[in-house]
């Protein structure tokens, strides 16, 4: 498994905070199409997760293509999408050309305090350098009992077509390639170190429930395509592959595919974490 365990967590730094920005620059043009119709699977959860409906203040953190935010307009909030990605924003623009969209860094928002009301993170959290940094300044942002909503991935087991790459390139390929070290990918799947980690950062009322996705795929090489050119961290372990692993790891991967073969698609489980909490009426952190 490439991700180490979440006990000891290592130090982030500023070098995988770049190897993450400079790796979406390169995948916004494929992520959208490659993970867009499995992502926004959690939308309609995830904004009821977030009290979203007409006239709710929502900033969407790591909006990538802008998914969330045009499904929060859709509703008629007033919706933000915010990436530090440029070339997801322009894509997220292009996409939604009604939406507002900014760039800027989840660990450091761009806005007052206490300007939102609903605050959402559609699979932004995991691909952090600091994620308890971008979780404090949701809070932040967030108005007194402002809500905030967040999705991961669940472990490998149950979101399968990670479960496979990584199982893959163990089995054929070089798991311990030379790559920017940041948190564990899986860290905030467990129930108890999200909910742990949202109360540390003074949210109540935490939720943490699994969602149920569906990888619907037309080509068995689907997972091994939509990894290998629409992510970062495993897309960066497979450019390092030799030619010949990386051959053996496509092949494996398109047999795990073929496994869930369903009326002429595939169907592979991707289970989400859903979490939520709110802010408190009265808060007295610093701003
Ligand atoms: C897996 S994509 C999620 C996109 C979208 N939310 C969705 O539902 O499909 C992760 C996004 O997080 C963005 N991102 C990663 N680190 C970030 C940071 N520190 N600040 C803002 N955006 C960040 C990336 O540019 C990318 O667009």
């Amino acid at each position: 498994m490439i991700d180490p365990d979440p006990v000891g967590l290592p130090p982030t730094n500023d070098t995988f905070h770049d190897f993450e920005h400079a790796g979406w620059e390169r995948a916004s043009e494929h992520y959208g199409d490659a993970f867009g119709a499995l992502t926004t699977q959690t939308a309609g959860a995830l904004l009821n997760a977030a009290g979203t409906s007409s006239g709710t203040r929502l900033l969407d953190v790591a909006t990538g293509p802008g998914f969330i935010a045009a499904a929060a307009a859709a509703r008629g909030a007033h919706a933000v999408g915010l990436d530090f990605s440029a070339a997801m924003i322009a894509e997220a623009r292009r996409r939604h050309p009604a939406i507002a969209f900014r760039e800027g860094d989840a660990e450091a928002l761009p806005f007052d305090g206490a300007s939102f009301d609903a605050v959402v993170m559609n699979f932004g959290l995991l691909h952090l350098a600091r994620p308890d940094a971008a979780i404090a300044e949701a809070h932040r942002a967030l108005r007194p009992e402002g809500l905030y909503a967040l999705t991961v991935w669940a472990e490998p087991e149950q979101a399968a077509g990670f479960g496979m790459v990584l199982n893959a390139i163990q089995k054929h390929g070089n798991p311990n390639v030379p790559l920017p070290e940041g948190p564990p990918f899986f860290r905030f799947s467990a129930p108890e170190e999200i909910t742990r980690t949202l109360e540390h950062a003074g949210f109540s009322d935490v939720e943490v429930r699994t969602l149920p996705l569906t990888w619907y795929l037309t080509s068995p090489d689907g997972v091994f395509d939509a990894l290998s050119r629409g992510g970062v961290r495993t897309a960066a372990v497979l450019r390092a592959q030799t030619a010949a692993a990386l051959a053996a790891i496509r092949a494996a991967v398109r047999g795990s595919v073929e496994a869930y073969a369903e009326d002429g698609r595939f169907a592979v489980p991707m289970t989400a974490v859903l979490a939520s909490g709110k802010k408190s009426h009265r808060d007295t952190r610093p701003r």
